[in-house]
């Protein structure tokens, strides 16, 4: 069967760090604070002017390079995003322009923080159907922007980056031994809109502001994360002791310690990168899966558990052999 096989990854950060520090000297927070109750130490905020599309293409040209695969291969692009450069074209397909490629199709994903989960699904999907051969999966955000920067409850938790992934389609026997990616699940219950989202968009006519019931979020989102992973490993009939690498979607490192112990995996196979990136919605799973890439976490035939829960709610997983 045909299997969609991780070639290479990339990741990009603006520059610019946001200690807790300097957040403490723009709303009502303390470093203790924040580090005690999200684990998160600093975060990358885009300068004026760079564009989420900014993000995706330095991120996009790494994981092309790291791949070794030419942008003229590229069939399809699928990007993760809440934050788009404008409301319409997709940045996908600014991204598309700006890395020269003339042909195949380029579209945006909206679940936002578990919009790279749905995408790499969504890709899968092409790829397991025959359409697309390689595809580059992207997550980026500029949250930054959508951030109510008076609201301590929210403007603490959130960072600019993005992080993209190239799959290729390959030959496998359909079975977990197979590189690739062996299983996704995706879900929505829109009945919890109003406990994460932006009060603006364009048929309100304002871009609106991050708001969000944290605790509310907190409660749902260990729930949901459980069961999708266990959706995953019932639906390949692997347990907890086959994942090599844990790789989440990096919100809050309570939300993540207490993940990791419901599904019985120790805090030393967790990728975790919240504390310098704070959580960077879409672009958090393609961050954390090039930092534990590079550093040399992650090798081949690696098995890595990718989850993730947003605003919707949506959540998802997935399951690939590196
Ligand atoms: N600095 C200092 N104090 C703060 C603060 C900040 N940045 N933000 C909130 N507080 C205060 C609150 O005002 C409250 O004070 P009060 O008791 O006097 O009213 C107190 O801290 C506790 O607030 P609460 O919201 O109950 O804290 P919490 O333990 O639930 O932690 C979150 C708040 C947001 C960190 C936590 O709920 C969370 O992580 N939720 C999930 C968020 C998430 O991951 N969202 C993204 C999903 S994609």
């Amino acid at each position: 069967m045909i299997r969609s096989i991780v070639r290479g990854t990339g990741a990009y950060l603006p520059e610019r760090i946001v200690t807790n520090a300097e957040m403490a000297t723009l709303v009502d927070t303390s470093d203790e604070w924040i580090v005690a109750r999200t684990g998160i130490t600093q975060r990358h905020i885009a300068a004026d002017g760079e564009m989420t599309s900014d993000l995706a293409i330095a991120a996009a040209k790494a994981a092309l390079a790291d791949a070794q695969v030419h942008a003229d291969d590229v069939d399809m692009i699928v990007m993760a995003t809440a934050t788009p450069d404008d409301t319409f074209p997709a940045t996908a397909t600014v991204v598309q322009a700006a890395l020269g490629i003339e042909r195949g199709f380029a579209f945006d994903m909206q679940a936002v923080c578990s919009g790279f989960v749905y995408a790499v699904a969504t890709a899968d999907n092409f790829i397991k159907a025959g359409q697309v051969k390689t595809a580059l999966v992207i997550g980026a955000e500029t949250f930054s922007r959508i951030l109510d920067w008076e609201d301590r409850t929210t403007a603490v938790l959130f960072g600019d980056g993005a992080g993209a992934l190239v799959l290729q389609a390959g030959e496998g026997e359909g079975t977990t031994d197979d590189r690739g990616v062996l299983t996704s699940h995706l879900h929505s219950d829109g009945r919890y809109r109003d406990k994460l989202y932006v009060d603006g968009g364009p048929s309100r006519g304002t871009v609106g502001h991050l708001r969000m019931e944290g605790r509310e979020v907190f409660r749902h989102a260990v729930v949901n994360i459980a069961d999708v992973i266990d959706e995953a490993l019932d639906a390949t009939g692997l347990s907890a002791a086959d994942i090599d690498w844990f790789v989440p979607h990096q919100a809050n490192r309570r939300i993540l310690d207490a993940t990791a112990k419901r599904i019985g995996l120790p805090p030393e196979k967790v990728v975790m990168t919240v504390g310098q990136h704070a959580n960077t919605s879409a672009a958090s799973v393609p961050l954390a899966l090039d930092v534990a890439r590079r550093d040399g976490r992650i090798k081949q035939n690696d098995m890595v558990l990718l989850e993730a829960m947003g605003g919707g709610f949506t959540w998802g997983s997935a399951l690939v052999r590196w």
